[in-house]
C-alpha cells in the first residue's frame, strides 16, 4: 500500500501559494489538496478554475480536487481542463452520484467520493467498485483547523474491511484535523492518503511537511 501526504492549499496563504506549493512539493509531499466551496453544499468559499490553471504552472504534482459544490457535474469538464488529476465528489452533493462518477471518469480523471461525517458508509454499497478512492471527512468540511472527529476512527476501519472484503485495493482519503500526532494512529485504523491543511502550512511549511512525511512513515 502506497501511504501519500496531499497538503491542503486551504491554509496556504494566497497571496504568495505558488511559493507555498513549491514548498511543500520540495519538502517531499507527494500531491497537492485543493479545496473547492461555494458557500452553498459548504458554508464558506475558497477558489475556482481560475487558481488552479494558476498553479498548474507551477508543480507536476498530482492536483487532489476536493470539490465542496453543489451539482459537482455542472464542471467537471472544466475541473479537468484546469489541471485536476484526481476529482471527489461528495455524496451528499450530487443527486445523481453514479452519474457524476462516470462523468469524472468519462474526462480522463482519477475519481474519488467523499462522505461528510454524518453519513454512513452504505452510501458506498452500489459503487464502490466503480471508483479509486473514498475520502473520509474527519471534520464537517467549510473550515481549515478544526479538532478531528474521533467517532470517524470506526468508519475508516469498517471502510477497509468493506474495501478488502470485496477484493479492492481502495484509496481511503482521511482530511480534516490531521496532525503529526495522530496521522499515526489514522493510519493504524486504515487510511493512506492524509489531508493536512493547518498542520502542514501554519508556520514553517518544510519543517512541517517532513515532520508529517516522518510521522506518516513510522
Ligand atoms: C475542510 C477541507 C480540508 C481542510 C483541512 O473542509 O476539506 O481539506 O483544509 O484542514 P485541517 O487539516 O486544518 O483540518
Ligand atoms: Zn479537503
Amino acid at each position: 500500500m502506497e501511504y501519500i501526504l496531499s497538503p491542503s492549499i486551504l491554509s496556504a496563504d494566497f497571496a504568495r501559494l505558488g511559493e507555498d506549493v513549491k514548498k511543500a512539493a520540495d519538502a517531499g509531499a507527494q500531491w497537492i489538496h485543493i479545496d473547492v466551496m461555494d458557500g452553498a453544499f459548504v458554508p464558506n468559499i475558497s477558489l475556482g478554475f481560475p487558481v488552479i490553471k494558476s498553479l498548474r504552472k507551477e508543480t507536476d504534482k498530482v492536483f487532489d480536487v476536493h470539490l465542496m459544490i453543489e451539482e459537482p457535474g455542472r464542471y467537471i469538464e472544466e475541473f479537468v481542463e484546469s489541471g485536476a488529476d484526481l476529482i471527489t465528489l461528495h455524496a451528499e452533493s450530487a443527486k445523481h452520484l453514479h452519474r457524476a462518477i462516470q462523468q469524472v471518469k468519462a474526462a480522463g480523471c482519477k475519481v474519488g467520493v467523499s462522505l461528510n461525517p454524518a453519513t454512513p458508509l452504505c452510501a458506498l454499497e452500489h459503487i464502490l467498485d466503480e471508483i479509486d478512492m473514498v475520502l473520509i471527512m474527519t471534520v464537517n468540511p467549510g473550515y481549515g483547523g478544526q479538532a478531528y472527529i474521533d467517532a470517524m476512527d470506526q468508519k475508516i476501519r469498517n471502510l477497509r474491511k468493506m474495501a478488502d472484503e470485496r477484493g479492492l485495493d481502495l484509496d481511503i482519503e482521511v482530511d480534516g484535523g490531521v496532525t503529526a500526532d495522530n496521522i499515526g494512529h489514522i493510519k493504524e485504523c486504515g487510511a493512506n492518503i492524509f489531508v493536512a491543511g493547518s498542520a502542514a502550512f501554519n508556520g514553517d511549511i518544510e519543517a512541517n511537511v517532513k515532520k508529517l512525511l516522518k510521522a506518516m512513515e513510522e
